[in-house]
């Protein structure tokens, strides 16, 4: 199909404003004192990690560092990235409250000089982003994985929609291209091993913004050698 450099070029201005308004969105909600998800780490995530010996992670969207912080706290060598300086800030200040340290970039996953096969672990814990920044991320998280390196997954699943309109606490995004499903993940991870991969109700109790009963996709999967 034939793109007219003009609206290549609108379709780069859109992403450069939403990129903008979602980062004023997560600094916005992250500059109030208390940890919008909490301060302890997402239960699934803790579940999996806490099986696993120390090496490398990657927490993508980390947000405030609730996870990263714990995996510190295992000996983990931690990084992690966000679009919100607010995020990193409060991040940090968790991890010295733990007396534990943790690498975290600002940016997009892109410009964040990463190495391939840099980690052992890639933990995407409420990952959301809209269908072109899934396109771009979820190829480079394959390409940033060590061979028999794990995913660790949890995300709202489209189905968190209907759960949303019966009790609005249980948060997670509005637009249904930001929302998983499991077939998605199979195909974003498909030169993996699934080791566990359902869509899951449950019931959450994270901080101000996660509360009540809701519907996960959930996903681990070891990268074949
Ligand atoms: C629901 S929060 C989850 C935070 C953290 N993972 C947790 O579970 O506490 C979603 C996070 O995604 C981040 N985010 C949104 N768009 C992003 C993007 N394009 N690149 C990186 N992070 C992004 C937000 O800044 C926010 O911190």
């Amino acid at each position: 199909m034939f793109i007219h450099k003009k609206q290549l070029r609108r379709c780069h201005k859109t992403e450069q404003y939403v990129y903008k308004n979602m980062k004023t969105f997560w600094n916005e909600r992250y500059k109030q004192e208390k940890y919008a998800y909490g301060k302890v780490p997402n239960s699934f995530f803790r579940e999996k990690l806490s099986k696993l010996q120390p090496g490398n992670i990657l927490l993508p969207s980390e947000g405030e560092g609730r996870n990263a912080v714990y995996a510190a706290t295992l000996n983990w060598d931690v990084s992690a990235f966000d679009i919100s300086e607010e995020g990193k800030n409060k991040a940090e200040k968790l991890a010295k409250e733990n007396f534990v340290s943790i690498k975290y970039l600002i940016g997009n996953f892109p410009n964040l000089n990463y190495q391939n096969e840099q980690f052992d672990v890639i933990a995407l814990i409420f990952a959301h982003y809209p269908t072109h920044i899934k396109k771009e991320y979820f190829p480079l998280f394959d390409k940033k994985l060590k061979s028999g390196g794990l995913i660790i997954f949890e995300g709202f699943s489209k189905n968190n929609l209907k759960y949303k309109k019966d009790n609005p606490n249980i948060g997670g995004p509005k637009n249904i291209n930001a929302l998983y499903t499991t077939d998605e993940l199979k195909s974003f991870f498909n030169n993996y091993d699934i080791i566990e991969l359902e869509e899951k109700e449950i019931e959450l109790q994270e901080g101000l913004y996660h509360n009540g009963r809701g519907s996960v996709v959930r996903f681990v999967g070891k990268k074949k050698y």
